[in-house]
């Protein structure tokens, strides 16, 4: 992200990334809008969703690639949670173990088929959703998304422990008198909120009293022994 163009050198691509407003994140079409696809001749998307992007695939992903006059091979939604605690209650449930855990296995199996179908370059699952009032929510959500944080603020719970500052992959955070202050370039990926380890971060009144969710086979440990490398390709791009 730091470099002026990035070149995919591979004739297969793909993009893995959760759904933001029925679309993607900032960063992910930021890079997409970046990238060299000449060389690709199969492209695929995977993405993970809360649950209401269902089978469809963005109509922002499609036309990110028309310019490069690239489209999608296979494309598929894996349904798992959603993180998006500041939405509605309704909408974003965190969901109990038993539903949890039901809902990784299915996306366990689903990923085995759509392996097979990409390292086959088969062509897969590709519908434009014509249902969205999404493209105009997506449009709003990327201008707004970097100053989200603003909502953002800490109880007397926090202790100064920096797991937010560290747990955040684009440096985000800073901490300030040991009290984290949000940077405004922020994603809204949720980590810091999910992750803090008292509970507290809150974003605006929206997150009081709800559970936290953090996905059971992955461990804060994992994501901060990553992060730094993430961090080192992202710079403040
Ligand atoms: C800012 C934001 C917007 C989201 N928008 C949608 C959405 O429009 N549709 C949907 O099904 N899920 C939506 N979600 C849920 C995410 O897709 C889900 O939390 C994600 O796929 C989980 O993967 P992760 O833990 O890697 O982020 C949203 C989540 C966030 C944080
Ligand atoms: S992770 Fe939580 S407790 Fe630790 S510094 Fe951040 S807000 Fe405070
Ligand atoms: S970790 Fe927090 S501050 Fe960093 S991008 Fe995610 S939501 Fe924004």
């Amino acid at each position: 992200m730091k470099q002026d163009s990035i070149i995919a050198t591979s004739e297969k691509v793909g993009f893995v990334f959760p759904v933001y407003s029925w679309a993607l994140p900032k960063i992910v079409s930021d890079f997409i809008e970046k990238i060299d696809l000449s060389n690709a001749k199969y492209i695929f998307a995977v993405t993970t969703m809360g649950g209401f992007s269902k089978q469809y695939v963005s109509p922002v992903l499609i036309k990110l690639l028309k310019p490069k006059n690239k489209e999608l091979d296979a494309a598929y939604n894996i349904r798992i949670f959603s993180n998006n605690i500041w939405g509605s209650k309704r909408m974003n449930p965190v969901p109990s173990k038993e539903k949890g855990d039901k809902r990784i296995k299915n996306g366990e199996l689903k990923i085995e088929k759509i392996a097979k179908i990409i390292r086959n370059n088969q062509k897969g699952k590709v519908r434009e959703s014509s249902i969205y009032p999404m493209k105009n929510s997506y449009y709003s959500f990327i201008k707004e998304v970097n100053t989200m944080d603003e909502k953002y603020y800490t109880d007397e719970n926090c202790n100064g422990c920096g797991i937010c500052q560290q747990i955040c992959p684009v440096d985000n955070i800073k901490l300030v008198n040991e009290k984290p202050e949000w940077q405004h370039r922020c994603q809204m990926c949720t980590a810091c909120l999910h992750y803090c380890p008292q509970i507290a971060i809150q974003w605006g009144e929206y997150t009081l009293g709800r559970a936290r969710y953090n996905h059971p086979k992955i461990k804060m440990k994992e994501i901060l022994a990553q992060n730094p490398k993430i961090k080192q390709f992202l710079g403040e791009y």
